[in-house]
């Protein structure tokens, strides 16, 4: 199953982030038997981890909230594939992808603690992060920190092949760079 999440308020007429993936899903599944789900993040809001959910304290609010969070772990659990397009909100990435974050990377799920340090169980998927943003961050990744922080968490879950489109620059020209990525997205979907 290809699982494609996406954390945008902007909608699929106007982003850019949208588009480009769109262009490498509809592709990736040309031909092909895969299953593939979308979840819109904006749309579908996950609960927080908040006193309920870590403290379960009332049992009928707690199981309405981790029946989401455990339906968003169970599909990335299910994902061989899993598209991930965030734009660039304040050097990170939308508060929503990180609440699906908070949702996926859980203990004895997706990665364990043993005697020799963590241990990721997740490893068997092949991970795209797609992000579009106003700058141009190739000569300063050190400012991208959603780009970093969504690798740091995908390796911790175990995952070695982690791709990236990354359309850096639409402040200056959106339409050239959505053109140029959207190409790179169908080529790449072609060989993912
Ligand atoms: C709330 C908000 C915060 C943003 N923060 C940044 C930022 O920190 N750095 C940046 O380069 N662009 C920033 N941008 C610009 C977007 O990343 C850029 O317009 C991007 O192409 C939007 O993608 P979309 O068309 O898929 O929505 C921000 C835009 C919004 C709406």
């Amino acid at each position: 199953m290809l699982l494609y999440i996406n954390a945008n308020s902007n909608t699929d007429e106007f982003s850019t982030t949208s588009k480009i993936a769109n262009a490498f899903v509809k592709e990736y599944a040309k031909g092909k038997e895969i299953e593939t789900y979308r979840i819109n993040l904006i749309d579908y809001l996950l609960p927080e981890l908040d006193r309920d959910v870590y403290s379960e304290n009332d049992k009928e609010i707690t199981e309405t909230k981790l029946k989401r969070r455990n339906k968003a772990l169970q599909d990335f659990m299910e994902a061989n594939i899993v598209v991930v397009a965030a734009p660039m909100w304040n050097f990170l990435y939308p508060a929503v992808l990180k609440t699906w974050i908070d949702s996926i990377v859980i203990s004895k799920k997706t990665f364990e603690y043993t005697s020799k340090g963590p241990n990721g169980l997740a490893g068997d998927k092949k991970v795209l992060f797609i992000q579009s943003s106003g700058g141009n961050y190739e000569k300063h990744p050190e400012m991208n920190h959603g780009l970093a922080h969504f690798k740091t968490i995908m390796k911790f879950m175990g995952i070695k092949e982690i791709s990236t489109i990354l359309a850096g620059g639409t402040a200056k020209n959106r339409e050239a760079l959505l053109e140029e990525k959207t190409a790179e997205a169908i080529e790449l979907a072609r060989t993912f």
